[in-house]
């Protein structure tokens, strides 16, 4: 019987978090870590999805009633999800997962999808099941590399760039991205001038940090990265603990770093020169911090069989 195997990697947010929500641009990366996901056709009343993760198996139900509802498809299926995530870290498992359900789906039945058909599905998926969300993950798990961004996939602009020599460090904290948004959101109602400056500076870094990328200027990118960092923490969405490993990491040689994501713990970056990398490593493990090893600028969605 037919099986298809596609993989879409996680993603990681390099500037412009929280900004993008309110239309700033951002810059986001896919990072090397995949979710593999397995559908053949099988003879049984009902879909059967073996996903080890709650959450995970939510996007792929998700996904298989409206991919099967869209395309009026009657067979039933059975899709299995097997990843290299730590599903703590906020890599973006949900994206992932979502993204190569429908390519996986669509080779199945012979459909094909354009990167961009695949995107849109999968930002409904999102909407449909978080409420919020700018769809930067999506537009990594299904383009793939370093990415120029703009909320609701407004813009995705793929940059022409090496590897970036990024350090991730996990806070030991699981982040709640939903909430974060909302909690920026309800703060820029209540002062729209302060914060909309702060929006509007970040989009500013950001425009300013995709040169330095395409020119792999990364002492003008680390401190683009500074100044981002600093700038979330007037949003509030810093803890101590992230401010603490990004400080360490600055102090032992770091060209920047910042939190990345949503804040309220999940992961910090840092963009360091390959011969201070083990120092930084280090010094970030010392306050606490757990390395995450991933490569950025990984491939979007892809067939694996
Ligand atoms: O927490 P993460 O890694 O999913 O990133 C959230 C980034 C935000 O800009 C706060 C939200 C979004 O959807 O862009």
């Amino acid at each position: 019987m037919k099986q298809v195997t596609v993989s879409a990697p996680g993603k990681l947010m390099i500037m412009g978090e929280h900004g993008v929500v309110f239309g700033y641009p951002s810059l986001v990366t896919a990072v090397d870590t995949r979710m593999f996901v397995r559908a053949e056709f099988i003879d049984s009343g009902k879909d059967v999805i073996v996903a080890p993760q709650v959450k995970e198996s939510r996007f792929v139900e998700t996904v298989v009633d409206l991919f099967k509802e869209k395309f009026k498809i009657e067979q039933v299926v059975k899709i299995e999800t097997r990843s290299d995530f730590l599903q703590t870290v906020g890599l973006g498992s949900s994206s992932a997962v979502t993204v190569a359900t429908f390519r996986a789906l669509a080779d199945l039945v012979y459909r094909r999808l354009t990167l961009r058909e695949i995107f849109d599905l999968s930002y409904q998926v999102t909407l449909k099941i978080q409420g919020v969300g700018s769809g930067f993950d999506i537009a990594a798990a299904t383009f793939g590399g370093v990415i120029y961004y703009l909320y609701g996939g407004k813009k995705i602009e793929k940059l022409l760039t090496k590897r970036l020599p990024l350090v991730i460090g996990y806070s030991g904290v699981k982040a709640d991205t939903p909430a974060l948004i909302c909690k920026v959101k309800r703060k820029y109602e209540r002062k729209k001038e302060e914060i909309g400056k702060i929006f509007e500076e970040i989009g500013y870094l950001v425009d300013k940090a995709k040169r330095a990328i395409l020119n792999a200027d990364y002492p003008l990118l680390g401190r683009l990265m500074n100044q981002n960092h600093g700038l979330l923490c007037r949003l509030g969405v810093s803890t101590k603990k992230l401010d603490k490993m990004v400080e360490v990491a600055i102090e032992n040689g770091a060209w920047g770093a910042k939190l990345s994501g949503a804040g309220g713990g999940d992961c910090m970056i840092a963009l360091v020169d390959k011969n201070k990398r083990s120092l930084v490593e280090t010094a970030i493990e010392r306050v606490g911090g757990v390395i995450i090893k991933v490569d950025s600028g990984a491939d979007g969605v892809r067939r694996e069989n």
